[in-house]
């Protein structure tokens, strides 16, 4: 930590002042990530038409920064604040842009002074007049309104708390375009995030034009997608999926990058997560002919580079390349999930690990990202890995990113290595948001806003010294199942952002209830910065049951259960006069149950509209079944239609069953169900002959029922007949005969094989109408 102690006591001691005497002058503070040090003070300065920003004559970093202010608030407001050198007139309420020292010494660090009079900011370095400019445009853009503001009062003493405030972005899986990428540079330097982790290879696409070796794009940049999405249905063609950033776009983006306080760190993977490059120069890798075909699935991929000079050579031309494109001072060499198989069952190979005397493979491994290292460290970088990088011994000079829980970074911590925070299960943005259908594909295991916040980044694991190891902590985005840039935008944002107050407030500054009271302020920034973002946890979600005297109940709430939830019935928008929620709702069928969430006096997220039937309250998605187990849990989308919206299914890949729970069988019902195909295209190794089989009585399969479990008694067996070939959805029904009383049904499907793998959509219970 470069603050000095007594500057941390005294924040300390100041920001126990502020939690003990909240903010009572102007508007609260809506500032994201939360200032180290704020003192609220009397009145408002009045941003408008006329406010110039003032810089020091020949002050040239200044002068930038005061042109990207204004450029900010002029897309945000429109306005378009002069930019002048000297200093403003007397009695002229300006921005000012001002060198000199703060109390940290930090690079990024910054003090604001916004008074009616005049906004300052005051900055030794670049970085901290850049940071200390974006204070300025969040207090001026706290709503989505154009024209002239009035930021509150305030005296504010900042500075980071970790170096490394990062987010990875996987553009291997899927591809993004400049321009997206540019938009969440904009949206993290909005939110002083410093760092983006661009992860340019993988098994399923090589991304970055190489001069040297041109096949890595022109073969390792394409992919046919698996299943239906990967044909033309008109011709049966395949569809190439395809794409690569040339390095004049990656010189374009790293600059753009590095002018709003960003370093692009790039990652090129190395020993495994390669068949994208192996495919366009097996004779880098240990197979002849690595199978194209697969580059269009998702998994651990058994296809690892040749350890041998000539791969070497490659692999630094490709390195050099990299190192000329981005100057940043960390290289990421993957390292990860780099299965063994193929160096087990090589000869060679095994006589390289007697040779070398390393003990087995993972000592081969380590021997592989040293020399990486070595080339690395020869061009005055620095090489960062995934905790993988550990196993077989940590070269000389690595930083791990710990993925696999903090483990990863107290390891490396205790032996004296920095170590970047990137646990799975907290800060991978492919993990749902909330339970609701609505939310894009991806993980079904729920990391919510609030679990980001509460990620602990001061592992208690750690001691004090190790803890200055800790580089700081980044949101990972995985994008297997974030096919379009808007997606990856909303499973990102907003949860960036509590990543972004976690890698930037001090710990005693964080608060849920304080950073969740800034969500509207934190929405309407995000809405103007133009990046996609995820709104379905704060909304009202309805559960529709079956109720007494022909009603329906509906029992409404939201993922977050943040603010009040407000309805109307009467088809009228609600507003936050209309009727407060409190317990489930018995409707008759016919209305439609309208819903808001607010949050004091801002309503957050959209309305949702609840059409009240009862066939509604008999019919649950995917989603609102159960799944058996955990295995490869996922909220997936189907490969069909080729264009237009797709189902979502939510499937346990490893076991197919979804439960139905509390089913009142005292009289038959006729089960009706909308199925789908997916194909099965993830690489799981030996693990895929696990997954249970039913055998089929009839061609096409049955969904079958059984009652209290899915090793229970077997009460329908429903033939799918053309239903299941697909592709896209298709509907069967059955009866489900009187049992007595309410059980939980188990649905499952029978299949030769998971090649596809028949997946519910959603199921409807009714009672059967017998003969009387
Ligand atoms: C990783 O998720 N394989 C780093």
């Amino acid at each position: 930590m470069a603050v000095l102690s007594a500057s941390v006591a005294a924040l300390t001691l100041a920001s126990a002042a502020f939690a003990a005497s909240p903010a009572t002058n102007g508007p609260d503070l809506t500032l994201t990530p939360a200032p180290a040090q704020a003192t609220m003070g009397q009145g408002t300065f009045a941003l408008t038409a006329r406010t110039r920003i003032f810089v020091a004559k020949g002050d040239v970093e200044a002068r930038v920064v005061a042109g990207q202010l204004s450029d900010m608030l002029l897309k945000a407001r429109g306005l378009k604040p002069a930019v002048v050198e000297g200093a403003p007139p007397a009695g002229e309420a300006a921005i000012v842009l001002a060198r000199g020292a703060t109390s940290s010494d930090k690079a990024e660090a910054y003090a604001l002074s916004v008074a009616p009079t005049g906004v300052t900011v005051t900055a030794a370095k670049r970085a901290g007049l850049f940071y200390g400019a974006v204070s300025v445009w969040q207090l001026a853009v706290q709503d989505a309104a154009k024209g002239p503001a009035q930021l509150p009062a305030v005296a504010i003493d900042d500075a980071p708390r970790f170096a490394w405030r990062g987010f990875m972005l996987d553009s291997a899986r899927h591809f993004q375009s400049v321009d997206t990428i540019k938009a969440i540079l904009d949206a993290m330097a909005a939110h002083k995030l410093n760092v983006l982790h661009w992860h340019l290879v993988d098994d399923q696409g090589w991304r970055l034009e190489i001069r040297k070796y041109p096949k890595l794009t022109s073969e390792g940049a394409w992919r046919v997608p698996a299943g239906a999405a990967g044909r033309d249905p008109k011709t049966g063609k395949p569809i190439r999926y395809q794409g690569f950033y040339t390095q004049d776009q990656v010189r374009d983006l790293v600059a753009y990058a590095a002018a709003r306080g960003i370093t692009i760190v790039p990652e090129i993977e190395m020993p495994g997560h390669a068949l994208a490059p192996l495919v366009a120069y097996p004779q880098f890798g240990m197979t002849k002919t690595p199978p194209r075909e697969s580059m269009g699935d998702w998994g651990v991929f058994p296809y690892l580079y040749k350890p041998s000079d000539e791969t070497f050579g490659f692999l630094n031309d490709v390195l050099d390349e990299v190192m000329d494109l981005f100057p940043s001072p960390y290289i990421h060499v993957g390292g990860d999930e780099a299965v063994k198989d193929q160096w087990k069952a090589s000869p060679e190979v095994q006589a390289q690990i007697q040779a070398l005397g390393v003990k087995d493979e993972h000592g081969l491994q380590s021997w592989f990202i040293q020399r990486a290292e070595k080339h690395i460290n020869a061009r005055g970088r620095r090489m960062i890995g995934w905790d993988e990088i550990l196993e077989g011994g940590l070269a000389p000079n690595a930083t791990v990113m710990s993925w696999r829980g903090v483990e990863g970074a107290v390891a490396a911590a205790s032996q004296g290595h920095d170590a970047v925070l990137a646990p799975d299960s907290t800060l991978y943005m492919d993990r749902r948001q909330s339970a609701s259908a609505d939310e894009p594909p991806g993980r079904i295991k729920i990391v919510s806003l609030k679990d980001v916040y509460d990620f602990d980044a001061a592992p208690a694991a750690l001691t004090e010294a190790q803890r200055a190891h800790i580089l700081g902590l980044q949101a990972t985005a995985f994008t297997e199942h974030m096919r379009t840039d808007e997606r990856l935008e909303t499973m990102t944002f907003p949860r960036l952002i509590a990543v972004a107050e976690n890698g930037w407030t001090p710990e005693a500054r964080r608060d849920w209830k304080s950073f969740s009271d800034r969500l509207p302020a934190e929405t309407a920034r995000l809405d103007v910065l133009g990046v996609a973002h995820d709104t379905v946890p704060y909304e009202p979600q309805a559960t529709l049951r079956p109720a007494d005297g022909g009603r329906v109940s509906v029992a409404l709430a939201s993922g977050l259960g943040l603010g009040e939830i407000r309805y109307t019935l009467d088809g009228k928008a609600p507003t936050k006069a209309s009727g407060l929620y409190e317990t489930a709702l018995a409707v008759a069928p016919g209305k439609t149950v309208r819903a808001r969430t607010f949050l004091g006096d801002d309503a957050l997220g959209r309305i949702r509209d609840y059409p009240v039937s009862l066939l509604a309250a008999n019919t649950r998605n995917s989603h609102q079944l159960e799944l058996c187990g955990d295995g490869i849990n996922l909220s997936l989308e189907d490969d069909a239609p080729l264009n237009g919206p797709r189902a979502v299914f939510a499937v346990n890949l490893m076991n197919a069953c979804w439960v139905w729970k509390g089913a009142d069988l005292s009289s038959p019902l006729t089960l009706t169900a909308r199925i789908g195909q997916v194909p099965f295209n993830f690489q799981i190794g030996a693990d895929k002959a696990k997954i249970p089989l039913r055998a089929p009585a009839t061609p096409e399969g049955e969904l079958e029922v059984r009652i209290d479990g899915c090793g229970g008694q077997r009460i329908a067996a429903i033939p799918l007949g053309a239903a299941a070939r697909g592709p896209g959805l298709a509907t069967v029904a059955g009866v489900l005969p009187k049992q007595g009383g309410v059980h939980d049904l188990c649905l499952t499907f029978t299949a030769r094989t998971v090649e596809p793998t028949l997946v519910l959509d959603q199921v409807t219970l009714t009672p059967t109408k017998t003969k009387t």
